[in-house]
């Protein structure tokens, strides 16, 4: 079985000391770092935007995993490309041409991402899923961090595996929402590749003590 990866979602970070944060968490052994965009449209919260993740960038040699909650993305993605995102996920439902911004991501030499919200049907990937580096899974409504994970959600989690597994590609498959350490092996064991961990982490008061005991936990 392949490592599992963790990534640390920004959000939950003290953007005050978010230098600061991010080195403890890359220390702490961070594989990446999820950084959610939102615009208040697509979803209800405003976050940040390029200039942060440029600003990243500067700061850590992780990848960089941008979490596009934004409508119309296809006109920033190349303002994230410049601004250092190695991977950029964009939401099926905000995007008239998905193929086509795929593919302009993909250009760059970028990874494609594509998720969906908990009531967005899997089957909305059947075309695009062999375009994609990766598949994200949404297991709470987006917009904030600290939110309850979605139970129901287990079952897209396997659905999804067997959808990638079926294209015999080689993409990730990436869970985001309420992931602690009590359900991270449940969410492993669905077939998750990459958890994203935003309170979990960011608000323990150790972040290598935290990560360290999810890591022992799925590795059991
Ligand atoms: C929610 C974001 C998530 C969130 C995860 O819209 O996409 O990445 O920051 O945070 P936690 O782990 O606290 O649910
Ligand atoms: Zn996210």
């Amino acid at each position: 079985m392949n490592r599992i990866k963790i990534a640390p979602s920004i959000l939950s970070c003290n953007f005050l000391r978010l230098e600061e944060d991010i080195k403890k968490a890359e220390d702490a052994g961070a594989d990446l770092f999820h950084i959610d965009i939102m615009d208040g449209h697509f979803v209800p919260n405003i976050t940040i935007g390029p200039m942060l993740v440029e600003q990243v960038r500067k700061i850590t040699s992780k990848p960089l995993d941008v979490h596009l909650m934004i409508e119309n993305p296809h006109k920033f993605v190349e303002d994230f490309i410049k601004a250092g995102a190695d991977i950029i996920t964009l939401h099926v439902e905000t995007d008239r041409h998905i193929f086509r911004t795929i593919e302009i991501i993909k250009s760059k030499g970028i990874k494609a991402g594509v998720t969906l919200n908990p009531s967005t049907p899997l089957i909305t990937l059947e075309h695009i899923i062999h375009e994609v580096d990766l598949v994200l899974i949404m297991t709470v409504n987006p917009g904030f961090g600290g939110q309850r994970y979605m139970d129901v959600m287990d079952e897209k989690i396997k659905k999804a595996r067997n959808m990638i597994d079926k294209t015999k590609k080689d993409i990730e498959l990436e869970v985001d929402g309420g992931i602690k350490a009590t359900n991270a092996k449940k969410v492993v064991q669905c077939g998750a590749d990459i958890l994203v961990m935003g309170t979990e982490i960011f608000h323990s008061t150790d972040y290598k003590k935290k990560i360290q005991e999810v890591r022992n936990i799925i590795s059991d």
